[in-house]
């Protein structure tokens, strides 16, 4: 279980930061994020300096993606694999990119969407036109049997049916999410060849990994079979009525997995993130890592996400994925991403906590002192919530539609605005230009930003730096064994982090109760503080003592 250090990638020793480059930051000021905005931003994720008093500390960034694209669904409907999108700028403002974030220690992880393209490019262009083309089978196209409407039963996770007709072919497509994002065909191997040429395109350039994007649904079923509708489900017209047994999670996946995972390891110390959104069974994605580890380096589950603002829940996911998951791969956990209310916003209501700064404190501890590696969604760092206030004819998630049956689709906008660097105009996203940012800066800028919560010292963002800086420094928070010390957690939760040499012990207090003790196993030790938000860095404390109200504390082992 408990590994040497010197063995650690840096993909399970580091944090990873996601940023969604249309809201980062907007270097040539025309209101929306580009590669300029994030290269001027680096200092701030990363100068370099371990000590330095104004930047975060992560050690690697993940782009949302950043090809050409018509933008349908903001960048995950890629037109051009090798080029970048001219709204975040040019190949040579990438190369800049992954040049100085290296020179920063960052490793740069691209977003691979390739389960599908766009409707817009070459490849279905020419696929779509006729059945006789070079490209004819690289999509999904079926016709459907004599007297039946559509091939079969199969739904867009966006809502409706998965089939859209093409009247040049006289037949339908099949697309998981929008219609203009046609899925590939898998099973053709010119379509693999030319996707693992593109993987080749970028690690040739530098990158240093990929995020494969809804990486457990490139393979369907090649007889195209009806998926089973749930019990007592009635909505013929939902998604997650059906269980997905022939166009999600299919064996075939594994061996795409592995064979993207074989160009990977042509290549030094890349790491291959996945995806794998599987109905939230932890089971599923956990094989991802493949079974001779040949498959992702790190399975994004969802444990964290779905769960509600309550230890025992919490704690529940943490011991599956301790269970579940082979001493030789590695866990991966996330509170927020682009496409999900962000943690406050979804834990304030459900909470027995009002106070969303002490949410933000417990959380951000929780994610970064388990095992396993933590991935930040950016403007989490700060205790961003969701604006719920666009106006309709603001919004920007396009891609999203109405099902028959659902009346107001769920636009992921409101967790993908603006950055919050300062109290300038539009909270500086324009560096200082006053210019209408693609979506519309939260209300709550002035007072959350940046610039004001550096000087802050006890802000969420100050409080963020310094738990980095401590797990960085602790063997014991970055690999150590986990070992919970609260069998039923009720309203806190106690754990060790262990290695042979450094034992840490994180205790979270959800709630203004104050009947928990640290620890009552444990005594005749002595204890100092590397974080707390109640006592100071280097005091000694007694475990025996209650928690306080809403108390969060890393403490080390004195030795
Ligand atoms: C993934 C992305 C999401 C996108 C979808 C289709 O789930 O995270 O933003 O809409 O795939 O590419």
């Amino acid at each position: 279980m408990v590994k040497p250090s010197q063995s650690l990638k840096w993909w399970q020793e580091g944090v990873i930061y996601q940023i969604y480059p249309l809201t980062y930051a907007d270097g040539n000021q025309d209101g929306t994020g580009d590669l300029r905005g994030i290269i001027r931003r680096l200092d701030y994720l990363n100068d370099g300096d371990p000590d330095s008093a104004t930047s975060l500390g992560i050690d690697a960034i993940w782009l949302s993606p950043i090809n050409t694209s018509p933008m349908v669904d903001n960048g995950y409907d890629i037109a051009d694999y090798k080029d970048i999108c001219p709204t975040f700028g040019s190949l040579e403002d990438f190369d800049e990119l992954l040049e100085k974030a290296h020179q920063r220690g960052i490793r740069i992880i691209l977003d691979l969407v390739i389960n599908h393209t766009s409707n817009q490019h070459p490849w279905f262009l020419e696929s779509s036109a006729s059945h006789e083309n070079p490209k004819a089978d690289w999509y999904l196209w079926q016709t459907p049997f004599a007297g039946q409407k559509l091939p079969n039963n199969w739904q867009s996770y966006f809502g409706g049916t998965g089939w859209k007709y093409c009247e040049a072919r006289d037949q339908f497509y099949f697309h998981t999410f929008n219609e203009n994002q046609p899925d590939l065909n898998w099973h053709n191997p010119d379509v693999r060849a030319a996707i693992y040429d593109i993987i080749r395109f970028w690690l040739d350039r530098g990158v240093d990994g990929f995020r494969l994007d809804a990486s457990s649904v490139y393979s369907k079923d090649p007889y195209f079979r009806d998926n089973p509708l749930k019990y007592e489900a009635t909505d013929r017209n939902n998604y997650n009525n059906y269980h997905h047994l022939y166009d999600k999670n299919l064996p075939e996946t594994h061996r795409i997995i592995r064979e993207i995972r074989a160009v990977l390891e042509e290549y030094d110390d890349r790491a291959l993130i996945g995806e794998t959104f599987i109905d939230n069974r932890l089971y599923d994605s956990v094989i991802f890592h493949g079974v001779d580890q040949d498959e992702l380096h790190l399975a994004i589950t969802f444990e964290f996400p779905f769960s509600p603002w309550y230890p025992g829940y919490l704690q529940r996911e943490i011991e599956k994925n301790e269970i579940t998951i082979q001493p030789s791969a590695w866990p991966c956990y996330f509170l927020d991403n682009h496409d999900i209310p962000r943690h406050l916003s979804r834990w304030i209501d459900c909470s027995l906590c009002v106070d969303s700064e002490a949410i933000a404190k417990a959380a951000a501890t929780l994610l970064l002192t388990v095992r396993g590696t933590p991935l930040l969604y950016y403007g989490q760092e700060l205790g961003m919530v969701d604006n719920t206030d666009i106006p309709e004819e603001k919004l920007q998630d396009r891609a999203v539609v109405q099902s028959e049956t659902e009346e107001t689709p769920d636009s992921r906008d409101g967790a993908r605005t603006p950055m919050q660097w300062d109290g300038g105009s539009h909270a500086g996203f324009s560096f200082g230009q006053d210019i209408e940012p693609w979506l519309p800066v939260h209300a709550n800028y002035p007072e959350l930003n940046v610039q004001t919560a550096l000087q802050n010292p006890d802000s969420i963002l100050n409080f963020y730096r310094r738990l980095l800086r401590v797990r960085k420094q602790s063997e014991a928070l970055r690999w150590g064994k986990w070992r919970t010390l609260v069998h039923y957690p009720h309203e806190h939760m106690v754990y060790l982090r262990e290695t042979k040499t450094e034992t840490v012990l994180v205790a979270i207090n959800f709630s203004y109760e104050q009947p928990f003790k640290r620890d009552v196993t444990i005594d005749g030790e002595s204890w100092t503080v590397l974080l707390s938000t109640h006592y100071e860095a280097g005091k000694l404390i007694d475990l025996a003592d209650n928690l306080q109200a809403f108390e969060v504390s890393i403490l080390q082992k004195s030795r």
